[in-house]
């Protein structure tokens, strides 16, 4: 039969998230999603209205089907850890069953298993404010939206994920290298990250032969990369030094997401995989 993946952290068509759906669904993966609760509204109205319809067409000219949205806030394990502010809220009260481990629990009763789970989510209420000027708050709620976030899908997807299955995440060079303007504790989410693909590579490998990877995204005019709001010189810079140079699009980063969740990258664990034009490899912009 052919493979089911979970992506979590699709609310339009624009970002990763949605790249990575199409190209598991050109290989012939059964599609389901999880979006955020705030975002919901919106998004299952704009699916409804034929807003994607344009943006379902797969490189063979059929169409990708999502067989199911849940509703989901990867910040919360269980309904216990939900703030009152939070379970009153008209957004929330509106939907039911979306704490990481309900989620999990509605797609066992729905589907049994699965054999991919991505997770295209990150979060920073302080992102653009410089790491020196950063809340401790701001940079708990940064690395808890962005890098637990899937530790805990993770962890509870994984008693529902066939044996040889995969998991990608999504990351960016502001882990390792100098970028300002990522501030608020992205930069050390995505470090948690990284480094949590390797551990997690190895405790899932071992015990679940599932494989974990994380790529290294270049720069998109998503959604949450306009908020940041430097995405444009990004893009920009890239353009101008990156070894290949021509803008980067979602596709590729959706292709490279398909091939390391498929049979092909079989050998593949605990890596960071850079979908860049080559970026990460400069020492210099010339
Ligand atoms: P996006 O806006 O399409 O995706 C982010 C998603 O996270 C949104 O759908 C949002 O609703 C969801 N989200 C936020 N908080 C959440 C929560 N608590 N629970 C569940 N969902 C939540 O933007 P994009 O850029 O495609 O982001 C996807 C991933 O790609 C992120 O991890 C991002 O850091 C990463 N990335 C993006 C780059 C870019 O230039 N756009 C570059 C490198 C990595």
């Amino acid at each position: 039969r052919g493979k089911r993946a979970f992506i979590a952290g699709v609310a339009d068509d624009q970002g990763y998230g949605w790249a990575i759906a199409k190209s598991l669904a050109a290989a012939g993966a059964e599609i389901i999603v999880g979006t955020w609760v705030p975002a919901l509204n919106i998004f299952e109205s704009s699916l409804r209205r034929g807003k994607f319809d344009e943006s379902c067409v797969l490189p063979d000219g059929s169409l990708m089907e999502i067989t199911k949205v849940y509703p989901m806030d990867a910040v919360y394990d269980s309904p216990d850890d939900v703030p009152e502010d939070v379970k009153s809220n008209k957004r929330y009260a509106g939907s039911s069953k979306w704490t990481v481990k309900e989620l999990v629990e509605s797609v066992k009763q729905d589907f049994g298993s699965i054999d991919i789970l991505v997770h295209s989510l990150a979060n920073g209420p302080e992102v653009s404010k410089p790491l020196l000027e950063t809340s401790r708050n701001g940079y708990l709620a940064a690395i808890s939206a962005s890098s637990y976030s899937f530790v805990s899908l993770l962890k509870e997807f994984v008693s529902i994920m066939n044996p040889g299955g995969a998991s990608i995440s999504l990351t960016y060079i502001a882990s390792e290298r100098i970028i300002p303007g990522y501030g608020g504790g992205m930069s050390s989410a995505k470090a948690a990250l990284e480094s949590d693909t390797r551990v997690l590579a190895f405790e899932a490998g071992r015990k679940h032969k599932i494989r974990v990877n994380t790529i290294s995204a270049g720069p998109l005019r998503s959604r949450a990369a306009k908020a940041i709001g430097f995405i444009e010189m990004m893009i920009d810079y890239s353009s101008a030094n990156a070894p290949l140079q021509k803008e980067l699009s979602a596709e590729e980063v959706g292709n490279a997401a398909a091939f390391l969740a498929s049979p092909l990258a079989s050998a593949i664990t605990g890596a960071v995989v850079y979908v860049d034009n080559g970026l990460n490899a400069m020492g210099v912009g010339v």
